[in-house]
């Protein structure tokens, strides 16, 4: 699997994973740099399309946490921030059962909403959540998630603002665990084979 991957029309290089980190993560996928400058032009593009209407910006539960706070603090919107909470993974690496563990607390009939996600994966989390809240009746939706993986797409879905589209490889950082692990590396990494069990 190459350690590239690309954004709309270039590739990004890779750089070293920190000494810290080397037997746990076996190459930095997207570093701090490629990352805050993607994220930039991503709140821009958002910008554009909400043309200054309030938005309510619902972030799911745990994985966005420093996405959704890059993003938000780079937005030049009036905003509204709630939180859902919603597992599929478990323990493993496999997408299955959904569990919701936190409900929306904001009313979003009528209301812009941006839906934000860390990963669009088999695509089960971002189509449930948006059914549920289409449901709701807000005046549009629109969904963003920071890394697309769609090798592995069981849901015939899309999101909106894409961060990166990456290849099959279990990823971890910025947000993203495993296990509950990593969330708190700067970058997104491939974990290292044996820790990962599916890379
Ligand atoms: C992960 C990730 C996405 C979802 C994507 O959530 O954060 O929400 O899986 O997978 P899918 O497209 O196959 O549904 P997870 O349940 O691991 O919770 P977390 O955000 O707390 O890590």
């Amino acid at each position: 699997m190459s350690a590239q991957l690309k954004t709309k029309n270039s590739k990004l290089k890779t750089s070293a994973v920190p000494p810290r980190w080397h037997h746990e993560v076996e190459r930095v996928l997207i570093n701090e740099e490629q990352l805050a400058r993607r994220v930039k032009a991503l709140a821009r593009e958002i910008e554009k399309d909400f043309c200054g209407r309030e938005v309510v910006v619902v972030a799911l539960l745990s994985g966005t946490v420093m996405f959704l706070a890059d993003l938000i603090r780079q937005l030049n919107l009036p905003l509204r921030l709630d939180f859902m909470g919603v597992s599929s993974y478990g323990g493993g690496t496999e997408s299955g059962r959904l569990v919701f563990t936190k409900e929306l607390r904001l009313d979003v009939r009528g209301r812009d909403v941006l839906l934000v996600d860390d990963i669009l994966d088999t695509g089960k989390t971002l189509g449930r959540v948006a059914a549920k809240i289409r449901a709701l009746r807000p005046r549009r939706l629109k969904t963003c998630v920071l890394l697309d993986k769609s090798a592995r797409r069981v849901e015939k879905i899309r999101a909106d603002y894409v961060g990166f589209k990456i290849p099959d490889v279990f990823v971890i950082g910025y947000g993203l665990d495993f296990d509950e692990h990593y969330r708190q590396l700067p970058f997104v990494g491939v974990l290292r084979p044996p820790i990962c069990p599916k890379a």
